[in-house]
């Protein structure tokens, strides 16, 4: 299969969740249209990569795995607000408008995403799924995203001046990105019952996945376009941040982003040719433009 291929197909999975996204968010109240906001407008490789895993483990009920995928994008977009904030990266512009906190004004935007980051747990517990696959998505999750995951990366990203080494940086982009990513690959294998050792083996090609996720983004920081890449490139290095391309220059970073795209084609593969799927989509994450 060639990438226009995987862009067709990302595209289908795209309607389907923007769909059911604007199904949680339409006809409630201000709050709930300022999230949805937030929300539109995102690449959703998060909830592409649960329900590409789940139909992978022979799952089909969509409704058993959109709640979850859709959870996902909103805990995501939650992170991308307050990352935003101008305490913490000072971004203006994102998914291709004002960021939240410019539009509506920081304390609207710092509630929205609270409200974005508990109203996904909302729909962890709803659909179809069984309450110890429901349970087990929690679980996951949470560890994730909490102060194990995506916020003790922002933390080391955002408030620490951390000493540049490459074990920072690993430290960082795993916990910030590579974490979270992971657990939406381990939620499809989890609602699309997996056996323990296939989740845990597609969890951990899901991790060299969200590394490379991360180094693309950093190389994109230096090389990309703004109206293509919907936020504002050359933020990284002016705000003095410890990037993968800052560390090993442009061809370093990327030398290292093919080596964690060949692994993590290596670990889904090993995990059965049903898994092609997942291979197209870390080849997307390597070639991304946006
Ligand atoms: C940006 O994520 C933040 C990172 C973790 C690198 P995405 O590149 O997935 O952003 P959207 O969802 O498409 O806007
Ligand atoms: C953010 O990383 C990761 C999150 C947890 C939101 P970045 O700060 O590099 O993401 P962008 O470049 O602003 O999207
Ligand atoms: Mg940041
Ligand atoms: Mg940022
Ligand atoms: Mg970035």
């Amino acid at each position: 299969m060639t990438v226009t291929d995987i862009n067709t197909t990302l595209g289908e999975y795209k309607v389907l969740i923007d769909k059911a996204l604007y199904s949680y968010f339409s006809g409630k109240n201000r709050l709930f249209d300022m999230m949805y906001y937030s929300l539109d407008n995102g690449k959703r490789i998060r909830p592409i990569l649960v329900i590409a895993t789940f139909k992978a483990c022979g799952g089909s009920d969509m409704g058993v795995i959109m709640p979850i995928a859709c959870g996902l994008e909103l805990i995501h977009t939650y992170s991308l607000i307050h990352d935003d904030l101008p305490s913490m990266d000072d971004d203006d512009f994102r998914r291709g408008k004002a960021s939240a906190h410019k539009q509506y004004g920081e304390a609207a935007a710092i509630l929205s995403g609270d409200g974005l980051f508990a109203y996904a747990f909302e729909l962890f517990t709803q659909g179809s799924g069984s309450p110890e696959q429901k349970t087990a998505v929690i679980t996951h999750v949470s560890q994730a995203v909490g102060p194990g995951g995506v916020v003790y990366g922002q933390v080391l990203d955002t408030t620490d001046r951390p000493v540049p080494s490459p074990k920072m940086l690993r430290k960082i982009h795993l916990n910030k990105t590579a974490k979270f990513i992971a657990a939406s690959v381990k939620c499809g294998a989890i609602m699309g019952s997996a056996s323990q050792k296939q989740s845990d083996a597609l969890h951990d090609a899901g991790i060299y996945l969200g590394m490379l996720f991360q180094y693309t983004d950093d190389i994109l920081d230096i090389t990309g376009r703004k109206e293509r890449l919907g936020k504002t490139p050359g933020k990284d290095a002016a705000a003095g941040k410890l990037t993968a391309a800052g560390l090993y220059g442009l061809d370093g970073a990327r030398f290292r982003a093919e080596r964690y795209a060949q692994r993590a084609t290596d670990g889904f593969l090993a995990c059965g040719k049903q898994f092609q799927e997942l291979v197209q989509i870390t080849d997307f994450v390597l070639k991304r433009t946006y």
